[in-house]
């Protein structure tokens, strides 16, 4: 099981020194996706002008932009709740990045009210992710939050 109170406290440390949300976004999907078992992709997608673009992340590279509304990340922003799919090939309108992925798990993030972009995890395994990573990644999304609207660093865009 992933030490997700690790993390967090590595994510927390990571923030003393950051200057920059990418920077910290970079470090973060190198920590998932070292920590995290059976997982093939972990990273970031940001939120420009309706779309999601491609960020930070580790793993094969992936599709440049989504449209909110659209696959996995899009209905996770439009619909501004945590999605958790056991099996992505029964998800209408899934985006297939890697053929081997076969469950994935996206967090929105938020500054200031609305959605930032999203945090997105994809296992091989049917029903890598459960309950418990909902909720251990969910702290780690706080964290990164909470970093953000302390201006200690500011968001890409804003
Ligand atoms: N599967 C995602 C697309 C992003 S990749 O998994 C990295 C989706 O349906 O939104």
């Amino acid at each position: 099981m992933t030490d997700y109170k690790l993390i967090n406290k590595q994510v927390e440390a990571l923030a003393e020194d950051v200057k920059w949300d990418i920077t910290l976004f970079a470090n973060i999907s190198a920590l998932l996706y070292e920590a995290m078992e059976n997982i093939n992709w972990a990273g970031f997608y940001i939120l420009k002008e309706g779309e999601l673009l491609l960020g930070p992340f580790q793993g094969k590279a992936a599709c440049m932009s989504i449209p909110v509304g659209k696959g996995v990340c899009g209905t996770a922003v439009s619909e501004m709740r945590i999605l958790r799919i056991d099996d992505v090939h029964s998800f209408e309108g899934h985006i297939a990045c890697d053929s081997v992925s076969n469950s994935e798990i996206v967090l929105p993030i938020f500054f200031e009210n609305s959605v930032f972009g999203v945090l997105d995890i994809d296992s091989p395994v049917k029903g890598r992710f459960s309950e418990e990573d909902e909720r251990g990644l969910g702290e780690i999304v706080k964290t990164i939050e909470r970093i953000m609207e302390s201006r200690e660093i500011r968001p890409v865009q804003k």
